[in-house]
């Protein structure tokens, strides 16, 4: 049996296959994920990628931005992620200055993420000057991902999270950026925060996927932040994000009456007791 193919016989998603589902028209899921009983579930109920993002710096960590996440941090998730997910494909987020200090810098940390963190793919955030880069790495077999419109490792130079695209220098900076990436390689691109008009535009001339974040309906994929569509993120709410759930709140009255019952000694019971 060889070493792509799961004990179920089944074989785990690629890069290629992503491509297909663009071709047959079929919208491709991604959520993130950071431990892995979150990465198992969602691979058990049938998502197509799984992104170990960079913003676990913020909805993990609580720190206010992903600038400060460590590669020995990504890689601690990335491996408990992949041991869990059979199917799906695992996209590994490269953190800030992981990658975009030197050639050799980003090959060997991303090299890090197939063979320590076992990723069957890398995401690097940035428009037409990462294209040489992202090329240099597919060229070595690293399946890469790009990731433009807003782009949180630059928040400092952007200066706040606002929709992109919507004036024309920087509507034709990301088309020229989405085809260069496209042409470097690339398997896959993030849409976050584009306009969603432009997104379409984009996503219709690509022959590689678009998954949009907050990029509108007509990205190939879509991809959201877990906490966010779990409502365990309560810190704020983007206009794009959709709760399913409202786990905080779930989780605020479980142990609220965990808390009571022990403050009653209603817990735990005779039953609960080993006697
Ligand atoms: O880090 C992350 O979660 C991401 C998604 C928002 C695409 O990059």
């Amino acid at each position: 049996m060889s070493a792509h193919v799961t004990p179920s016989g089944e074989k785990p998603l690629a890069a290629p296959d992503l491509i297909r589902m663009k071709q047959r028209g079929q919208p491709i899921t991604m959520l993130t994920a950071y431990d892995f009983y979150t990465a198992r579930m969602l691979d058990e109920i049938g998502i197509e990628g799984v992104l170990v993002g960079d913003s676990a710096n913020m909805v993990f960590y609580g720190e206010p931005s992903t600038l400060s996440i460590t590669l020995d941090q990504m890689l601690y998730h990335t491996r408990a992620i992949s041991r869990a997910v059979k199917h799906a494909l695992v996209i590994a987020d490269m953190p800030f200055i992981s990658y975009q200090s030197s050639t050799e810098d980003a090959l060997r940390n991303c090299g890090r993420m197939l063979k320590e963190g076992g990723a069957g793919a890398v995401k690097l955030e940035g428009g037409e000057h990462i294209a040489p880069l992202a090329a240099r790495l597919v060229e070595i077999g690293i399946p890469v991902m790009g990731h433009i419109g807003l782009v949180p490792q630059s928040i400092h130079q952007l200066g706040a999270f606002r929709v992109q695209g919507k004036d024309s220098p920087t509507a034709e900076y990301l088309k020229r950026s989405a085809r260069a990436l496209q042409d470097a390689g690339c398997f896959s691109m993030v849409l976050e925060l584009v306009q969603a008009d432009l997104a379409r535009e984009i996503s219709h001339e690509l022959t590689i996927p678009t998954i949009g974040i907050g990029s509108g309906p007509e990205c190939d994929g879509q991809i959201l932040v877990i906490n966010d569509l779990l409502g365990l993120f309560e810190d704020f709410q983007p206009k794009f994000v959709r709760r399913y759930a409202h786990l905080a709140q779930t989780m605020r009255e479980a142990c609220s009456r965990w808390i009571d019952d022990v403050r009653k000694r209603a817990y735990p019971s005779d039953e609960e007791s080993y006697r």
